[in-house]
């Protein structure tokens, strides 16, 4: 069996403070707005809040983007309002983790401002420089996370800066010592202070292979993705290694890395319990499963990443379940249905995941089933990342409708509109106009009226987080998938010494039938998202429930 952790036995919660809750009345969420609500977080039954980036920032990427790691956001607030947070937070029995964010700083962060002041400067070096090709171009062809080149030219100095994603979050230069110090000593101010770990931000693109040079493009693209060179690249664990030496080991604290392009095979780097840098990680393989067009979800290749992970990590190793974050679509609206079936898709995709060997987080809103927003035009959409591509299909004359719609359902600004409080005018989150707007079905979906419903989402989730905290065997329990090739259900048991339970989610839209060897005989519904006895042989569309043998 494993060891034993408090953050193995935590369920966690993601909040994006812009979007969470505003206190001032700016239309900007805030770290006050966070503690007016800490108590429904308490009342969930939440013991771990991830709080995505609230740094003094130009908001590029909405705070991703950090001028400055020892100070707050002006319109999040001040660092005693920080302090104040932390405690209330501690004093509810609740811990805090913060976004750690260093593949890259903003251009506006004072390390980045001296770098590019002049190429004899001290701190050239904490930054990827390179010069121009000899007619001018970039140093190779990479392409950005966020689209166009990776390189942004430097008039002042005549070279070129490095940014995996937008130019306005140079990439730091982790080869250099000082650096990777720099962060260390950073991160230990954070711990000193009492937070309770981080939530590592796209930490598999620290390593570049600059010696790879230009990638093979597809569709006479001028620039390729960078994935092959700038992801999980050989040589980062070097450098991990010492982030766990010279900060981590030295608090008890908990990471969770986010781990694009980190497979099962090398899963025990990043997570093992004798070589595993982090506690967890953010993997990626089963985002890419629903794509815009297609008419349905593939059960089977979601059950097969996750088993595989789960079996991959069990006695070494510990996963961090997931269906959403900030950078994610509402999962009711891709991979559910947010109209027939909004409450039994919401209500059957929580149980399949939520009860895997793992600490469950749940990202704001997903508790109440927020759904997609009704994109229309370009000026609806704040991402970056779209608002960048759009840009550049424009000016090559391309099809911007069409790539509109591709990100309709895809787009980052799907999960970022603004907290579903109750009915009043912008659902309760402000007064004034919020900095996104709020879902107009915010009338149907939120907190106060949910709160008020015993057959809710909301009220769903507060019972599974029950049933998870229930008995050890959730959390310690082994993982064994039932009836593996069923293409609709997703079904598993979890066992530990004696107790058996299974769990059992329908994730179509369409009855289905699940085949189980039971030897039990007097199972017991212990959660069950539809009205009536549960039949496995006849499932009816989104049916779940949690069963102990
Ligand atoms: C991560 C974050 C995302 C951000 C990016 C750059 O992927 O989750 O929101 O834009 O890193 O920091
Ligand atoms: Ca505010």
């Amino acid at each position: 069996m494993t060891t034993k952790k408090w953050w193995k036995e935590a369920v966690a919660y993601q909040v994006y403070p812009r979007s969470f809750n505003d206190s001032n009345n700016d239309g900007i969420g805030d770290l006050n707005g966070l503690i007016a609500k800490l108590d429904y977080l308490v009342d969930l039954g939440i013991d771990i809040i991830w709080l995505s980036p609230m740094y003094k920032s130009p908001n590029d990427d909405n705070g991703y983007d950090i001028s400055d790691y020892f100070d707050i956001m002006d319109e999040f607030g001040t660092m005693a309002e920080f302090d104040a947070l932390l405690e209330a937070v501690h004093n509810k029995g609740m811990r805090l983790i913060l976004d750690l964010v260093v593949n890259h700083t903003s251009d506006e962060h004072p390390w980045f401002i001296e770098s590019r002041s002049s190429k004899t400067n001290a701190k050239r070096d904490w930054y990827i420089w390179q010069d121009p090709q000899p007619d001018g171009s970039e140093p190779n062809n990479w392409e950005s996370i966020f689209n166009g080149s990776t390189w942004e030219y430097d008039q002042k100095t005549e070279q070129y800066y490095f940014h995996l994603f937008s130019k306005k979050q140079p990439d730091l230069n982790w080869e250099n010592p000082e650096v990777r110090q720099a962060v260390i000593s950073m991160m230990n101010w954070w711990f000193d202070k009492g937070i309770d770990g981080f939530r590592v931000d796209a930490i598999t693109h620290i390593k570049k292979s600059f010696d790879k040079g230009n990638l093979p493009t597809t569709n006479q693209q001028k620039f390729a993705p960078a994935f092959d060179a700038a992801m999980n690249q050989p040589g980062i664990h070097t450098w991990l290694q010492e982030v766990k030496e010279g900060s981590l080991d030295h608090y008890d604290i908990m990471t969770v890395g986010e781990a694009n392009g980190v497979s099962p095979a090398d899963a025990h780097l990043w997570v093992g319990e004798n070589e595993g840098k982090f506690d967890m990680i953010f993997q990626f393989e089963h985002l890419g499963l629903w794509q815009t067009g297609e008419s349905s979800f593939d059960v089977l290749a979601y059950k097969n990443v996750l088993a595989t992970w789960q079996k991959r990590l069990e006695n070494n190793g510990w996963n961090a379940l997931f269906i959403e974050n900030h950078d994610q679509p509402r999962r009711v609206s891709t991979w559910g249905d947010d109209q027939q079936f909004w409450y039994e898709s919401a209500t059957s995709h929580a149980i399949v995941y939520f009860l895997q060997q793992g600490t469950p987080f749940i990202y704001q809103g997903q508790e109440i089933g927020m759904t997609n927003y009704p994109f229309e035009h370009i000026e609806t959409f704040n991402d970056v990342a779209v608002i960048n591509e759009y840009n550049i299909v424009k000016a090559q004359g391309g099809d911007t409708e069409a790539l509109l719609h591709k990100h309709k359902m895809e787009n980052r600004d799907n999960g970022r509109t603004p907290m579903q409080w109750n009915t009043d005018k912008h659902a309760g989150f402000s007064t004034a106009e919020p900095w996104f707007p709020v879902n107009p079905n915010y009338k149907d979906i939120n907190v106060a009226q949910q709160l008020e419903d015993p057959d809710s989402i909301l009220n769903f989730y507060k019972d599974l987080i029950k049933v998870k905290k229930s008995d050890d065997v959730f959390t310690y329990g082994q993982f064994d998938l039932v009836d593996e090739n069923n293409s609709q259900v997703f079904a598993y048991t979890r066992k530990l010494n004696d107790i058996t339970y299974l769990i059992v989610g329908n994730l179509t839209d369409k009855n289905a039938q699940l085949s189980l060897d039971n030897n039990s005989n007097k199972p017991q519904t212990i959660l069950h998202n539809y009205d009536g006895d549960i039949d496995l042989q006849n499932l009816r569309p989104f049916e779940a429930a949690v069963i102990k043998l």
